[in-house]
């Protein structure tokens, strides 16, 4: 019987459109500008996903935030694809290949909807504008397949699903790729022209510039460490195994926190976190220990409570003399300083106002603190952060925040604070 052969040419794609779509790891999370290609990009790899690997049977999804935005990008799909290659069923937003795949163009406004299908691959397209329940579905959909999925967005501010999952993709998790498309990208690869994003940026409002152009996000209003940035993630800051280690603390029992790090000259560099549920001082030492044993020389800066309450000591003794009797040197001021305090030591060690970063974070080891320190509210209309605020895993985050506060505080304060001393 004869057979037919297709040959399918990809069309000309800008390089950071074949880096951050075609790239071969499963989840490829893509933070861009407006313009930049996003849909034009991800259409093609969609139908060539569809084209190389389809079967009878195997279907393949491109999700919108809203149907009309599906429909669109159906009637992109349309265009670009020769007519020869497809059947198409207009009401149900449908192509058929020659092969037998299915491409559907769906809405992500209903979750229920995207249930209990398999599907081969995916688009999510405007993610930080779809919905987190529907990406729910449309993974539970992938999971017999272990099919991949393109993940692409503007950038919306920290508080949702699509900027987490980008932070966990730039951290490096197994199997993520992580891309940043900016206007200026989109420029140099004459996709977009700079006159008409100078005229964006002229008459848009900066935060909503910023997100829409740079990718970045805008509005920070109601997060307490609005000074911590991407720019402070640093995935080459390990323990180097000797130096004196610096331990931020909080004894909330339920998580105990501390953070890890090391000083170098006037920077803070993080490389170590540790999180116990339901726990006591004396677990939490033994947990450093087991990390760091001795004689390494350790330094930890608590919560200055901790010398007189025994919320999370055994009777009789107090934090400090617990963390003492682990040969672990006590760093605290006698009295606890003033919430603020800790809050704008943290945040100008992110980043000065003069624009000196001496905050440096290894995004993958240390998540807890940097999930934190990227969307720690405010309690509404107060300067306190929201005590109730959880993280995605469900702990609350501001904890692990107060623990590295403390250590910012004492060690790396805005103000030098000098003794004077009468002569
Ligand atoms: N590789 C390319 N070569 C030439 N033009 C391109 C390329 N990729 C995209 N374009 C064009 O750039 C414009 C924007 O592309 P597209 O709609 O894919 O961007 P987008 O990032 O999805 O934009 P939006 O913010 O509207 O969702 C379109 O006119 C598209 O045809
Ligand atoms: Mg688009």
């Amino acid at each position: 019987m004869p057979t037919t052969e297709f040959e399918v040419e990809r069309p000309w794609l800008a390089p950071y459109q074949t880096d951050a779509i075609f790239c071969p790891a499963r989840y490829a999370v893509i933070e861009a500008s407006t313009k930049a290609g996003k849909t034009a990009g991800c259409l093609a790899w969609l139908f060539e996903q569809a084209f190389r690997n389809g079967a009878p049977g195997r279907s393949y999804w491109w999700i919108a935030p809203v149907y009309p935005q599906a429909e669109i990008a159906y009637s992109r799909m349309k265009l670009a694809v020769d007519r020869s290659l497809y059947k198409s069923n207009d009401t149900e937003k449908r192509l058929e290949l020659p092969n037998g795949a299915a491409l559907w163009f769906k809405s992500g406004e209903k979750p229920d909807n995207l249930y209990g299908e398999d599907v081969y691959a995916a688009v999510i397209d405007e993610a930080s504008r779809v919905r987190e329940e529907s990406w729910h579905a449309i993974r539970s959909t992938l999971t017999a397949t272990q099919g991949p999925v393109r993940i692409i967005g503007n950038v919306k501010g920290r508080g949702n699903w699509f900027y987490h999952l980008a932070r966990k993709a730039q951290r490096g998790a197994p199997d993520m790729h992580y891309a940043k498309i900016t206007a200026y990208d989109a420029v140099a690869a004459g996709i977009l022209n700079q006159k008409e994003i100078d005229d964006a940026r002229s008459i848009l409002p900066e935060q909503v510039f910023k997100e829409l152009y740079e990718a970045s996000p805008g509005d920070l209003s109601g997060l307490v460490y609005k000074s911590f940035s991407v720019e402070n993630y640093a995935p080459d800051v390990d323990d180097d195994g000797a130096s004196p280690l610096l331990i931020g603390m909080d004894f909330n029992v339920d998580p105990m926190t501390a953070v890890i790090g090391k000083r170098v000259v006037d920077q803070l560099h993080l490389f170590d976190e540790i999180s116990l549920s339901d726990s006591n001082t004396e677990q939490m030492a033994k947990e450093i220990r087991a990390r760091y044993p001795h004689p390494r020389h350790i330094t930890v800066y608590p919560d200055p409570s901790g010398n007189s309450r025994k919320t999370s000591a055994p009777a009789g003794q107090t934090d400090f003399a617990i963390l003492r009797s682990f040969g672990m040197t006590v760093q605290a001021p006698k009295a606890a300083p003033p919430v603020v305090d800790r809050i704008n030591d943290v945040n100008a060690l992110c980043k000065s106002a003069d624009g000196a970063i001496r905050f440096f974070v290894n995004p993958s080891r240390c998540s807890r603190i940097v999930t934190a320190l990227e969307n720690l509210p405010y309690k509404k209309d107060t300067s306190q952060p929201n005590e109730a605020a959880t993280a995605p895993d469900g702990t609350q985050m501001v904890h692990i925040t107060d623990a590295l506060g403390y250590l910012v505080h004492t060690e790396f304060p805005i103000v030098i604070r000098r003794r004077m001393f009468a002569a």
